[in-house]
Formats: structure tokens, C-alpha cells, sequence
């Protein structure tokens, strides 16, 4: 064959690539950052609205903080913070410097986007303005000696669930989902993504899961067993129910959560139990 001048100019060995090269070829690598001021971060996930993952949220961090934790509860919801009205609280945070210092309330250090705007002033943002959002709230606060941070999550599976994957150190996350077949659905898509982004999962709650009647009867309003089914299949810790007592959604309302309203009652000693156990995976 020919040998064109083109061929005889060529190297024999292929190039070496530049470490920036190489660099691109690997694809993006993450660095997780974990949140100055905590040992553990442990979001509360589902990726349905509604559910009672907020409510869940305040009465865990309330719980643990019973048992003896410092902790802070970082409302991650942008477009729709529940904190304010759940806590009762009313006021802007003030900063240090370059820093947000979180608003003290039942022991419980606090920090919520609804802090900072107007009651029922829509968050009218895109993607890239809630990320920013998130990583002031993660670096920019002065989240100070705490054993746990509690993160109430958006629902879905967007911009804040890939940020808080991917660039915070996250310990864990509490999946929440009521029994019925349509939030299940999206508990799978929820409990896929964190397992592909390498989050840990620590267990899946079943809330909402009955009612009991004056009767003493017990009445499964969304369906039955579907929660702790959906950890069987995939291999999950199914972590317990917790049923519908109008008593959580008023105190909720009232913004004093029920676990520091009345920690007596029944379903108060169920975040308690569970908040014992959280602490003692993690101490
Ligand atoms: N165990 C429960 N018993 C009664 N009402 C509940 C319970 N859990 C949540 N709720 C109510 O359900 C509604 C949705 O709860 P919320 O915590 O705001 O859900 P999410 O944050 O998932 O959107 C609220 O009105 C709340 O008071
Ligand atoms: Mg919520």
C-alpha cells in the first residue's frame, strides 16, 4: 500500500492525554461537602406532597431533642416551607458577617426560606435559584454543635434531592409515604433514586396508616400494608406506623407539633421510640 506523507507524520504510539483531558473523560465527580456545625444530616424524604413528611420532620427533631440531641431542622422545601406556621415563628433570622444565624425555637436550632419572605409570597424560581438557595442554607448558616440535622424535603425528585445527594454528605434519609397505591408509586421512584445516587436509605415510615374510631375500631382509610410491603421488596428497614389522629394535623396548625404539646400521647411515643433508635444507630 501507498504510504501517504500524511501517515509517515503520524506517531506510532497514540498521544498521552492531558490530566485536564482526562479529567473530562472520567465525567463529573461530586464533592460532597458536609454541613459545618453537625455530626449527622438525616433527610426526610418522599417523593409525594402531602404525605406528612413536614409534620414528621418537626416531631422527629422535636423527639430526638427529647432525648438529649442538639439539633437543627432546615426546612428544604423553597416553594412550599412549612416551618414558619409549624413552629410558630414570625421572625427574620439576623447574620453574622456573611452568615445566617437559625432561629432558636423549643430548643431546636431553625432555618426555613419562609423566614426570610412574606407568608403568602409565592417563590416564583427557577431550578438554579433553589440550588443556590440550598447551599447558603447548607454553608452559609452557623448551625452551631449539633448532633442532627433534620432536612424536610420538597417533594419529587428534582433540583433539591440531587443537590443534597450529590453535593452535601448526607448520613442518611427517612423515606414517609401514606399506604395508598399512588404515593407508593412514587416512593419506589424515590427509594431508586437515592439508592442510584448512593444515598443510604435508613427506613421507610407508614404515616397516615389507620384511623382509630370512637368505636375502638380500627379503619384503614388509604389501604393497608402497602408501605411495609414496598420495604420488603426492596430490601429496606420498614421502620413503623404512625396513624391519623387530628390531634397532629391541629397541633401542627397551631405551630407547637404535638411531641411538645403533649408528649404523652400515643402517637407523641412513637416518634419518641423512633427517635431513640435513630439516635442509636448513629451514637
Ligand atoms: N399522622 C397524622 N395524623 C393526622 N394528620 C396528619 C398526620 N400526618 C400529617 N398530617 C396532616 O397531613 C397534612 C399534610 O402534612 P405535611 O406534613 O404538610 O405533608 P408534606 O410535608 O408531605 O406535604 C397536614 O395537614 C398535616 O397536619
Ligand atoms: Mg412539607
Amino acid at each position: 500500500m501507498r504510504k501517504t506523507s500524511y501517515d509517515s507524520k503520524m506517531p506510532k504510539e497514540k498521544p498521552e492525554l492531558s490530566d485536564a483531558m482526562k479529567k473530562k473523560l472520567q465525567g463529573k465527580t461530586f464533592e460532597k461537602n458536609p454541613i459545618k456545625g453537625t455530626k449527622f444530616t438525616i433527610a426526610i424524604s418522599s417523593a409525594k406532597g402531602g404525605v406528612g413528611k413536614s409534620t414528621f420532620a418537626t416531631n422527629l427533631a422535636l423527639a430526638l431533642s427529647k432525648c438529649g440531641c442538639k439539633v437543627g431542622l432546615l426546612d428544604a422545601d423553597i416553594y412550599g416551607p412549612s416551618l414558619p406556621k409549624m413552629f410558630s415563628i414570625n421572625e427574620k433570622p439576623k447574620s453574622d458577617k456573611q452568615n445566617l444565624i437559625p432561629i432558636m425555637k423549643y430548643d431546636i436550632q431553625c432555618m426555613s426560606i419562609g423566614f426570610l419572605t412574606e407568608e403568602e409570597t409565592p417563590m416564583i424560581w427557577r431550578g438554579p435559584m433553589v440550588t443556590s438557595a440550598i447551599k447558603t442554607f447548607t454553608q452559609k448558616v452557623d448551625w452551631n454543635g449539633l448532633d442532627f440535622i433534620i432536612v424536610d424535603m420538597p417533594p419529587g425528585t428534582g433540583d433539591t434531592q440531587l443537590t443534597f445527594s450529590q453535593e452535601i454528605k448526607m448520613d442518611g434519609v427517612i423515606i414517609v409515604s401514606t399506604p395508598q397505591e399512588i404515593a407508593l408509586q412514587d416512593v419506589k421512584r424515590g427509594i431508586r433514586m437515592f439508592d442510584k445516587l448512593g444515598v443510604k436509605i435508613i427506613g421507610l415510615v407508614d404515616n397516615m396508616s389507620h384511623f382509630i374510631g370512637d368505636d375502638g375500631k380500627k379503619y384503614p382509610i388509604f389501604g393497608e400494608g402497602g408501605v411495609k410491603k414496598t420495604a420488603e421488596d426492596f430490601k429496606k428497614e420498614f421502620l413503623g406506623e404512625i396513624p391519623i389522629d387530628p390531634e397532629v394535623g391541629k397541633q401542627g396548625d397551631l405551630g407547637k407539633p404535638i411531641v411538645e404539646s403533649n408528649p404523652e400521647n400515643k402517637i407523641s411515643k412513637i416518634y419518641l421510640d423512633l427517635a431513640k433508635k435513630i439516635k442509636s444507630n448513629y451514637f
